[in-house]
C-alpha cells in the first residue's frame, strides 16, 4: 500500500509518520508514504505555486500547472514502482468531500493506496479536480487551513487498522467498528480518592467473569449509542446487526431504565 502526498507543507507529517503506535506501519512500509512537495514543482522563476482567483474575490487559488506536472510525476514513478497496479485512486481533501467514516477507512486499508491531494489557501483549481479526483473528502462540517491534517487523519487511521500494528486486536472493540460507540474504560485504582468522596468502578468489570463484562459492555455501547448517535442504532438495525437481547436493552432504555451496571 502507498499513499503519495502532494503538499505545500510535507514538514507537518515527519512527527506524525515517526511516533505512537502507527509509526510501525509507516517504518515498517507496510503503509509506504511519499511526500512530493508541491513546490519543487512550480513552474516559473518565482517559484509560485498560487494566483488570485479570476473574477475577483477574496484569498488565492492553487495553481493548475504546478499540481499537473507534480500528479505526472508521481503517476510516473508510481506505475515504474508498483508494476502490477491500475491507475491510482486521487483524494483531494475539501469541505465539499463525503464526510469520512469508518467503513471508508476500512475500504482505503485494504486497498493499494492513493495519491492525495492537500489543498491550501482558496483551494485547488477546478480543473485539476475535474481532469484528475477520484474521490473528494471532507474531516466535517468546519473549515481548517489546509488538507494535510486531512491526509493525516487518513493515514493514521490507516496505519492502525494493519495487522500486527495494535498490540492487540483492540480496533475490532472500537467505536464504529461493529457500528456503536464504544463505552467507558477504568482502571486502578479501583477507588479513587476525590474532594467529592471516593469514586468506585462498576463492580461487573472486578468480578472476572467474562460473559458478565461482555454482556455490560455491549449494554453500556447501546445505551451511549442510543443517547448520542440514534442514527447508528438505526443503522445497525437494518444491517442487522442488533441481536434479540441487544433489542430487549434498547427497549428497556426507552422505558428509562439504565443498564445493569451504569
Ligand atoms: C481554507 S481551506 C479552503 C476552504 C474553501 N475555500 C471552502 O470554503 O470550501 C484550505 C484547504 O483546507 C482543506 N480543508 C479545509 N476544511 C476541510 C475539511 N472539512 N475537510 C477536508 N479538508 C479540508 C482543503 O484541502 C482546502 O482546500
Amino acid at each position: 500500500m502507498r499513499f503519495d502526498v502532494v503538499t505545500l507543507f510535507p514538514e507537518l507529517f515527519g512527527a506524525h509518520l515517526t511516533q505512537g503506535i502507527t509509526r510501525r506501519a509507516f517504518a515498517g512500509g507496510q503503509v509506504e508514504v511519499r511526500l512530493w512537495p508541491l513546490r519543487d514543482f512550480a513552474t516559473d522563476a518565482y517559484r509560485r505555486v498560487d494566483d488570485r482567483p479570476f473574477g475577483g474575490g477574496p484569498g488565492m487559488v492553487m495553481l493548475a500547472e504546478p499540481l499537473e506536472t507534480a500528479l505526472a510525476a508521481v503517476r510516473a514513478e508510481r506505475a515504474a514502482a508498483l508494476a502490477d497496479a491500475g491507475p491510482p485512486a486521487v483524494v483531494h481533501f475539501t469541505p465539499a468531500g463525503r464526510p469520512l467514516d469508518q467503513a471508508q477507512v476500512q475500504a482505503w486499508a485494504a486497498g493499494r493506496g492513493a495519491v492525495l491531494l492537500c489543498g491550501r489557501y482558496e483551494g485547488i483549481d477546478q480543473r485539476v479536480i475535474d481532469r484528475h479526483v477520484t474521490h473528494e473528502i471532507s474531516l466535517g462540517d468546519y473549515v481548517i487551513s489546509g488538507g494535510e491534517l486531512a491526509a493525516l487523519v487518513l493515514l493514521d487511521a490507516v496505519a492502525r487498522l494493519q495487522p500486527g500494528v495494535l498490540a492487540e486486536p483492540s480496533a475490532a472493540e472500537d467505536s464504529f467498528a461493529d457500528g456503536l460507540l464504544e463505552g467507558p474504560a477504568y482502571s486502578r485504582p479501583e477507588l479513587l480518592q476525590t474532594a467529592d468522596g471516593p469514586a468506585g468502578v462498576p463492580a461487573v468489570l472486578l468480578s472476572g467473569h467474562h460473559a458478565h463484562i461482555a454482556r455490560w459492555r455491549r449494554d453500556q455501547s447501546l445505551a451511549l449509542t442510543a443517547r448520542r448517535r440514534p442514527d447508528l442504532i438505526a443503522r445497525a438495525r437494518a444491517a442487522g446487526r442488533l441481536s434479540a437481547e441487544d433489542e430487549r436493552v434498547l427497549a428497556s432504555l426507552a422505558e428509562g431504565d439504565a443498564p445493569a451496571g451504569a
